[in-house]
């Protein structure tokens, strides 16, 4: 069985929703599955899982939200099959800030996979992307992992 650890930020819920997207999907397809809210505690043991999947808004000038920051630094190493998802909002800042915080993860733990990049709510129309998004993340680790 593939585990997959999802961590996620999330201040007014976008992330959470987008997170919670990629969970179901995930359990639909028969996947295990913990959803961890960053900054609600102790922080599941990364080696425990297969594929872990982080989550971010972008915070002010394209930031990185400093829970995020910190639970980067308590996990304190770079895990194999790290992949990112994030939600923003082109209004603050057009193209060049949108979901910073995703590319700054992205590049930091150097994915293999491009991260999904969601603006504002992932509901409505963007729903089809982040199960696309889960599904492609899972074919593509599925060559490396043996299930
Ligand atoms: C003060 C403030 C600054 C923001 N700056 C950016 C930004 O630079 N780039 C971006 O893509 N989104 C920016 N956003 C938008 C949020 O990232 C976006 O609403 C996101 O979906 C929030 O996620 P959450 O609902 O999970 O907290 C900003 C929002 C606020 C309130």
């Amino acid at each position: 069985m593939v585990r997959v650890l999802i961590c996620y930020a999330s201040f007014s819920g976008n992330t959470k929703e987008t997170a919670e997207l990629i969970a179901e999907t995930l359990r639909n397809d028969g996947y295990e599955i913990c959803l961890y809210r960053i900054g609600s505690g102790n922080i599941p043991d990364p080696s425990l899982f297969d594929v872990i999947m982080i989550g971010s808004f972008t915070w002010a000038k394209g930031a990185t939200p400093n829970d995020v920051k910190d639970f980067v630094y308590e996990v304190g190493y770079k895990p194999p099959y790290v992949f990112i998802f994030g939600t923003g909002d082109t209004q603050f800042g057009g193209d060049l800030l949108f979901c910073n915080a995703v590319d700054k993860l992205a590049k930091f733990y150097n994915t293999s996979y491009e991260p999904l990049k969601i603006e504002q709510s992932p509901r409505g129309s963007q729903e089809v992307r982040v199960i696309a998004w889960t599904k492609g993340v899972m074919k593509h680790c599925l060559q490396y992992l043996v299930k």
